[in-house]
């Protein structure tokens, strides 16, 4: 086995063999004189490990171009994160108001009945089984309806169940068809809101109406390449996030009291995301010749904004191994930082909020059913994130006073 220096000389971000030490490697390089380690593989990179380094890169889209955010190259168009500006700030400018919480609140009432459904199932799961598996039992579906009921907002019963059911997949296997039906739905979508756009006063509506550039109308391909940006950005990160705090709910029996709190998703959701950012990392594409701290790039390079680095660097956040909801000062970059910053960030917290207030209205005292060692972690571009989270808890009983009270 590598040592973490050795890591540092040869990192990947890929590779699995590296991954379960690349917290240490990673602070090794922030605090060892080596703050943008150089990668061998996947075409050569950098990777900006301190928190300064990340924001300056983040915040410079004319010189670190985001046309090939993944390092691994993306399959399809993902606009508005493959986009820079100006025409990033068109997209934007049309997107935004469907991902304020205002405008999102719309949606509620919809969203809280995904999650009473899915504490209903996991309630009858309970009383077989005497557990359930949080992240395919609760996290996934309620994610995917969620997401497919805000982006296809549609009143016909059977699309919005294909459109649910197509999300989930592509949640769950990730594969080409998955998201080739997501497309498939979203083109018959597409074509019936053009036929009376104004009609509608949503994501897909925006899309058929919206103008970038000169006036243009959007190109099928771009209307496409957005629905697909948003479902391939809101499912993996939010159901790891959900399932990230399951696990500590389950561990740490700190965790359950900060959740009762009505207002946890603006006190301590923060904590949890800078402790565990479920987008690890972003890759940028150097535009000219520009120096940022000590490292001197050169036109074509290509860099990892390591948003995981530079939440825990010390020199911005105090012990920043460990969980702390007392913790002030510096913002995370679990959202990311600059113009790409996360579109869904307040949908995110809506449905954390409202998944957990669902599901702690109707459980408590959550625990795991194996050992806390051996929950199986996540690999891929969502680093740290859980695969399985088996719980079992209690059921509360809500007295008639509304004073709650358990069996
Ligand atoms: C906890 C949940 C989430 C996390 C941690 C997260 C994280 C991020 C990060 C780090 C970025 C910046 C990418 C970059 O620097 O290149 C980003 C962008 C984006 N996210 Fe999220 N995200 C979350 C939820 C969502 C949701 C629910 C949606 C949509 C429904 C969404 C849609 C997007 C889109 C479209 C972008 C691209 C924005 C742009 O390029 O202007 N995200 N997200």
């Amino acid at each position: 086995m590598k040592s973490v220096n050795e890591i540092v000389e040869s990192i990947d971000l890929y590779d699995p063999e590296q991954r379960p030490h690349m917290l240490d490697a990673l602070r090794a390089a922030r605090e060892g004189g080596c703050p943008f380690p150089r990668a061998a593989g996947d075409g050569e990179y950098y990777v900006a490990t301190r928190y300064e380094d990340v924001k300056a890169i983040a915040e410079r889209p004319d010189k670190f171009s985001s046309c090939e955010p993944a390092l691994r190259g993306l399959p399809v168009s993902l606009a508005p994160l493959d986009l820079d500006p100006p025409i990033h700030r068109d997209f934007r400018k049309f997107l935004n108001k469907y991902f304020s919480r205002n405008y999102l609140l719309k949606y509620e009432g919809q969203i809280r009945q995904v999650g009473q459904d899915l504490v209903a199932k996991v309630a009858r799961k309970l009383e077989e089984h005497g557990e359930f598996e949080f992240v395919h039992d609760f996290a996934i579906p309620f994610t995917a309806g969620a997401l497919g009921r805000v982006v296809f907002a549609t009143e016909d019963a059977d699309l919005t169940k294909r459109a649910v059911s197509a999300v989930e997949r592509a949640a769950t296997e990730g594969t080409p068809e998955a998201f080739f039906e997501i497309a498939l739905i979203a083109g018959e979508l597409l074509e019936e809101v053009e036929k009376n756009p104004e009609s509608r006063d949503d994501v897909l509506g925006a899309l058929v109406t919206a103008t970038v550039e000169d006036g243009r109308l959007l190109t099928d391909d771009e209307r496409l390449g957005v629905v697909t940006a948003l479902l391939a950005g809101g499912l993996d990160t939010t159901r790891s996030a959900m399932s990230n705090i399951a696990y500590h709910l389950a561990t740490n029996p700190e965790v359950e009291g900060r959740l009762r709190n009505p207002d946890w998703w603006k006190v301590d959701l923060d904590e949890f995301l800078r402790f565990e950012p479920t987008v690890s990392f972003m890759a940028r594409t150097v535009t000219e010749d520009t120096t940022i701290g000590d490292c001197e790039f050169k036109k074509g390079d290509r860099v990892a904004v390591n948003y995981m680095s530079a939440n825990r660097d010390v020199e911005h956040f105090d012990n920043p191994d460990e969980l702390d909801f007392e913790r002030m000062g510096t913002p995370h970059v679990a959202f990311g930082v600059g113009v790409h910053r996360c579109l869904g960030s307040h949908f995110a917290r809506i449905q954390l909020a409202i998944a957990y207030e669902e599901l702690l209205s109707k459980f408590e005292n959550f625990r795991l059913t194996i050992p806390k060692e051996e929950t199986p972690r996540q690999v891929g571009i969502s680093y740290n994130s859980v695969e399985s989270v088996p719980i079992t808890c209690s059921t509360r009983n809500v007295v008639n006073d509304g004073i709650q009270e358990t069996v």
